[in-house]
């Protein structure tokens, strides 16, 4: 394996996986961005990622990478063809201006009552037993339920409607191989079918919701295909489910591993909000924002080139020591807590639903504080990916 190419050093992707942040942070100290062994580039600090995520020379991956796959057409193939996330322009624009549109007003607070509705069903489900799954019991399931609630899925079609979510997601993980491809791609074609049943239905209760004043605004000028329409809410239901759920993973682990601090938000719950903060920036739930150059970009004196994957890390300037103080200490208490909204993207694609998102995790963690003042970490969690979604192993905790 090369050391570097042209002076700019490649890193290893067993040290990534083992250790990242101490492998991330040995690079950031001496190179603005290094090569990746699999292939492409990774910008590692603070300034040049906030810069580069609005820089037109690099652009969304349209269908690059599924066509690194070797698919080219169905229904995964549909996500990155027609979805907003990897599109650019006036494409991305005229994709994302009817679903950001459809989520200003109420719709954050109705979606906090059906995450936190939600989570006080998934403790009371496992309660007398005194210990939970954290990812499976409750980090999983949580979000793809809030936004069930919100697209309005009847009860009785929930358990399928998650189960496929779940399936589809696994293309998008880390640990994605051509076997979860497949089934990906059938659940993927389920979910899809799921949300043209939810946008045809007509009943009294879909009338005044998201996903009605949504295709409303998809149906102006101009005018979106039947694709687009549901490839926004396939986009949504991934984006608002994996790193939701890395995201509440991290931060109740977090907590439990420094006890003084959950003790802290238990007992204030005015402190959820930077406790949130705080494990965005610790732990992101999403690595990076992942892009192609266009031409060539010079960073410092070195060449970062054209026509190449560029990964714009999240984890990595998140913890840039001239941003952070003490940027690997997890501390809720922090007196300047420092940009950390850049762990929901920045530039042209930053998070559509950013709102939604903290209020998932605010929900997450208050309720939980609440009804379990007396959680602790059994056994903890080990994180994986440094791309783009975030996973982790089980954590178990127990009350
Ligand atoms: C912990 C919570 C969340 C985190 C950390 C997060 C993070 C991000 C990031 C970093 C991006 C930018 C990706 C890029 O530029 O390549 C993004 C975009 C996006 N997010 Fe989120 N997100 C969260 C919650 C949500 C939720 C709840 C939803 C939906 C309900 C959502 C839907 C989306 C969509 C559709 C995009 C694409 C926007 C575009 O391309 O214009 N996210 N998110």
């Amino acid at each position: 394996m090369l050391d570097t190419i042209q002076d700019v050093p490649v890193i290893p992707s067993a040290d990534l996986e083992t250790d990242p942040h101490s492998t991330l942070r040995r690079y950031r100290a001496s190179h603005p961005f290094a090569a990746l062994e699999t292939g492409g580039y990774i910008v590692l600090g603070y300034d040049d990622v906030s810069r580069l995520a609005r820089d037109p020379r690099l652009q969304a991956t349209e269908v690059a990478l599924p066509a690194q796959a070797g698919l080219s057409q169905g229904a995964l193939f549909d996500i990155f063809a027609h979805g907003m996330l990897t599109a650019n322009g006036q494409v991305h624009q005229d994709r994302r201006s009817p679903i950001s549109r459809a989520l200003v007003g109420e719709v954050a607070e109705q979606y906090r009552r059906h995450v936190r509705r939600s989570a006080h069903a998934l403790i009371d489900r496992c309660f007398a037993s005194g210990e939970m799954k954290l990812v499976g019991d409750y980090a999983a399931p949580l979000p793809a339920l809030g936004l069930a609630g919100l697209l309005g899925v009847p009860k009785g079609e929930l358990a399928p409607f998650l189960r496929d979510i779940d399936a589809m997601n696994a293309f998008f993980r880390p640990d994605a191989t051509a076997a979860t491809a497949s089934s990906a791609e059938k659940a993927a074609v389920r979910v899809r079918s799921a949300i043209g049943l939810l946008i045809d239905y007509e009943g009294d209760d879909q009338a005044g919701g998201f996903l009605q004043h949504y295709v409303r605004l998809a149906e102006t000028e101009p005018r979106h295909a039947r694709v687009e329409t549901l490839m926004q809410i396939v986009q949504l239901i991934i984006g608002g489910t994996e790193s939701v759920r890395t995201a509440i993973v991290a931060q109740t682990a977090n907590l439990l591993a420094n006890p003084l601090q959950w003790r802290a938000v238990v007992e204030n719950p005015e402190r959820v909000p930077a406790a949130v903060a705080e494990a965005m920036r610790f732990e992101p739930g999403i690595a990076g924002l992942v892009r192609l150059s266009a031409e060539d970009i010079a960073i410092e004196g070195r060449t970062l080139p054209a026509g190449q994957l560029v990964v714009l890390s999240l984890m990595s300037a998140l913890r840039d020591e001239r941003i952070f103080d003490r940027p690997d200490t997890f501390d809720i208490f922090r007196l300047n807590p420092g940009p950390s909204h850049l762990g929901f993207g920045g530039g042209a694609h930053q998070c559509v639903a950013d709102a939604l998102g903290r209020a998932a995790l605010q929900e997450a963690l208050s309720v939980l504080a609440e009804r379990l003042p007396h959680l602790r970490l059994a056994q903890p969690p080990v994180f994986s990916g440094h791309v783009f979604v975030r996973g982790s192993t089980e954590c178990r905790v127990t009350w």
